[in-house]
């Protein structure tokens, strides 16, 4: 199963292992790659995965999350990234462009950055506490245009300039921008971003209609929260049959794969990680929702085996084994896995 092919609009992916994304540091203070940068992605290229999901890109100067990360929201940034998405072509191996919006910092010293400013739904702090104990301000609705056209930008140099082989990913979870938008924990705007659930998932929308007007053939995918909570808690917030329905809307606007986390619990930040596959649950319903549409879906979080990653796309779970902290730190962890 896991070496099956499998096709997500015009790519073929050579496995079902998608190297999940994953914050680097790798950058320098401009955003810029450094040779560690080089290193770590070259490693991604040898690891065996059939598609890479390169980690966040902000969107806008605003949307960084930290200074040492990449971002799309000039050409120029754009026309850096090409070396690494050459390593890639070099090798026939699809990456992905994941795009954000952060409205989280990680680190104080974005906030003496003139060009940054921590906005958010309804100026609330997110439930799981930032790195950055920050107030926030809502954001006015002449910014909430400006954002979805920020990452429609973003998307067109991904593809255009950069050369991203495999489309891009809508970063809609771990509490970021979009994903505070989903959830009553974050957003409790009175205009049409907020309130009932589809006024809530406006702006995951729009973006997403954005976007796919502009890549032409290039996949989109969303990387969507779930839920607020783990499969084990009480539900608080953005719940599985929201998080279903946001899905299937996404599916009838013809995403082309949907990859599945977490919102505001994260990805599993403390969880058992030792091959639990802790997300099985939500991956499992996003799965059954999708499948009469032909959308891929993704199961990530805690796969740490062959075996488990095969019973998990045996079972239906999942049509693609998604592999994170194991694939930075350890470059051979897929050798056993004879992909
Ligand atoms: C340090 C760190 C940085 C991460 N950065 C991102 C990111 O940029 N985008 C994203 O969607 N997920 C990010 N994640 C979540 C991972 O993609 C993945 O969902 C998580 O690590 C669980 O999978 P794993 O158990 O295989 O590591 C990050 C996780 C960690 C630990």
């Amino acid at each position: 199963m896991i070496k099956e092919n499998i096709s997500i609009k015009n790519i073929v992916l050579k496995n079902r292992v998608i190297a999940a994304p994953i914050v680097t540091n790798s950058w320098d203070d401009n955003g810029s790659p450094t040779l560690d940068t080089l290193e770590i992605y070259k490693a991604y290229a040898e690891s065996g995965a059939g598609l890479i999901v390169a980690e966040q890109h902000a969107v806008h100067t605003w949307g960084r999350v930290s200074l040492r990360q990449p971002s799309l929201y000039n050409d120029k940034s754009a026309l850096e990234l090409r070396p690494i998405t050459k390593i890639f072509r070099d090798k026939n191996i699809p990456i992905v462009a994941q795009l954000n919006f952060g409205a989280r910092a990680t680190i104080t010293k974005l906030l003496d950055d003139p060009n940054y400013k921590l906005v958010s739904p309804s100026g609330l702090p997110t439930p799981r506490k930032s790195p950055v104990d920050a107030n926030s301000r809502a954001l006015e609705l002449i910014e909430i245009k400006e954002i979805i056209q920020s990452f429609a930008d973003a998307a067109r140099r991904a593809v255009e300039i950069s050369k991203f082989s495999g489309g891009v990913q809508i970063y809609a979870s771990h509490g970021y921008l979009i994903s505070q938008f989903l959830s009553t924990l974050t957003n409790i705007r009175t205009d049409i971003y907020g309130g009932s659930l589809a006024n809530r998932a406006r702006l995951l929308f729009e973006i997403v209609e954005a976007v796919k007007a502009v890549v032409g053939n290039a996949p989109v995918s969303v990387r969507l929260g779930a839920s607020d909570n783990m499969p084990n808690e009480l539900e608080n917030g953005l719940t599985l049959s929201e998080s279903v329905w946001i899905a299937e809307e996404l599916a009838n606007m013809g995403i082309d794969w949907l990859s599945v986390s977490g919102n505001h619990c994260i990805y599993g930040i403390g969880v058992d990680d030792n091959d639990t596959a802790y997300f099985a649950p939500y991956s499992k319903a996003m799965r059954n929702a999708m499948y009469k549409y032909d959308i891929p879906v993704d199961c990530t979080g805690g796969i740490r085996s062959l075996e488990t990653a095969e019973k998990l796309l045996k079972e239906k779970v999942c049509d693609l084994i998604g592999i994170g902290r194991p694939l930075l730190s350890d470059k051979s962890f897929l050798s056993g896995w004879n992909l």
